[in-house]
C-alpha cells in the first residue's frame, strides 16, 4: 500500500499547493491513502467546512487537526457530521468530534488514523499515550486494521520519539506535526514502524512557520502588541512523508521524506515515479 502524509497546511499557499499538486501525485504515485493535517488551513488558524471539503476533494482521505482545531468555531459543529476530519484523541471527554477514523483505502485496506497531541510545552490535555493505546486496542493492526497512521501533534521531539517507540511494531507510521519544520530523521524503527519527528508544513517556506516574516520578527524584538499574524503569500511547498506499507503485516517497507515545491529540495519515493 502506498501512503502519503502531508504536514500542517498553512493558509492559501498551503491549500493551493495541495490542490495543484496532490491530484497529480495521487495518480503518478498510485497512492492508496492520503492523510493531511489541516489545523492551519484557514488563514493560518483552524479550518472551515469549505476548506475541509476542498482538502478532501483534492485527494485527502482523512484530515487531522491539533492545538488550532477550534480557531474557526464552526469546526466544533461540522466535525460532528464529517467523519473524515479528526481532532486529537486526548481532548477531555465530551469534546466534539472523534480522535480516530477508520477508512477504506483505494486498495481496499482498512486504515486506522489516530490524531493525538503532546503535552510538553503545549496545553495540558489527557495522557496522549493512554489515548492512543485505547484507540489501538479498539482497532489493532493486523486484526482489525490493515494499516495504522498516528499523527503526533507536539512541540518536543523527545515526546514524539517516545510515541514512536511506544507504538513501534503496532503502527505503520508515527509522524509528528505542529512545528512546521520538517526533520531529517526519516527512518523505520526496529519493530517496523516508519517514523519522522515532524512532517513539516504545506505552505510558503519563505516565511516564519508559514506566516509573513515582519510581525514575528518584530515580536521577538519588541515585546509589545502588534499586527495580526497573516500567512505568507508566496508559492507553497508540499512537505510530508511517503510510506510503502507491507500489505501482509501493515508495517513499513520503505519511507521517504517528500518535499515538492520551490523552497525545499526534493526527496521523492524511489521507484514510485512511473
Ligand atoms: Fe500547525
Ligand atoms: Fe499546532
Amino acid at each position: 500500500m502506498r501512503f502519503l502524509f502531508l504536514g500542517d497546511v498553512v493558509g492559501r499557499p498551503g491549500r493551493l499547493a495541495v490542490q495543484d499538486q496532490l491530484p497529480g501525485l495521487r495518480e503518478r504515485w498510485k497512492l492508496d491513502c492520503v492523510v493531511i493535517n489541516g489545523e492551519n488551513a484557514a488563514g493560518g488558524f483552524g479550518i472551515t467546512e469549505t476548506i475541509c471539503d476542498e482538502l478532501l476533494e483534492a485527494g485527502a482521505d482523512v484530515v487531522t487537526l491539533g492545538n488550532h482545531s477550534w480557531d474557526q468555531r464552526e469546526a466544533l459543529v461540522f466535525i460532528e457530521r464529517q467523519p473524515a476530519m479528526i481532532r486529537p484523541a486526548n481532548y477531555p471527554a465530551g469534546t466534539p468530534g472523534r480522535g480516530a477514523a477508520v477508512i477504506e483505502a483505494r486498495n481496499g485496506a482498512r486504515v486506522l488514523v489516530v490524531n493525538v497531541m503532546g503535552r510538553l510545552y503545549m496545553d495540558a490535555l489527557d495522557d496522549p499515550f493512554g489515548a492512543v493505546e485505547r484507540e489501538l486496542a479498539a482497532c489493532p493492526l493486523g486484526e482489525v486494521a490493515d494499516a495504522v497512521i498516528v499523527d503526533v501533534h507536539a512541540e518536543a521531539t523527545s515526546e514524539k520519539q517516545a510515541m514512536g517507540y511506544f507504538l513501534d511494531g503496532r503502527a505503520s507510521l508515527v509522524v509528528g506535526t505542529h512545528t512546521h519544520v520538517p526533520t531529517s530523521d526519516t527512518r523505520i524503527l526496529p519493530g517496523g514502524t516508519a517514523y519522522q519527528s515532524d512532517a513539516g508544513m504545506c505552505g510558503d517556506y519563505d516565511s516564519i512557520l508559514g506566516m509573513h516574516r515582519e510581525e514575528p520578527v518584530r515580536r521577538f524584538l519588541q515585546k509589545t502588541p502588534g499586527a495580526r499574524l497573516e500567512p505568507a503569500s508566496g508559492t507553497g511547498t508540499l512537505s510530508g512523508v511517503a510510506v510503502d506499507i507491507d500489505d501482509a503485516t501493515g508495517l513499513a517497507k520503505a519511507v521517504w521524506a517528500v518535499r515538492v515545491g520551490p523552497n525545499l529540495s526534493e526527496a521523492l519515493p524511489t521507484g514510485w515515479e512511473a
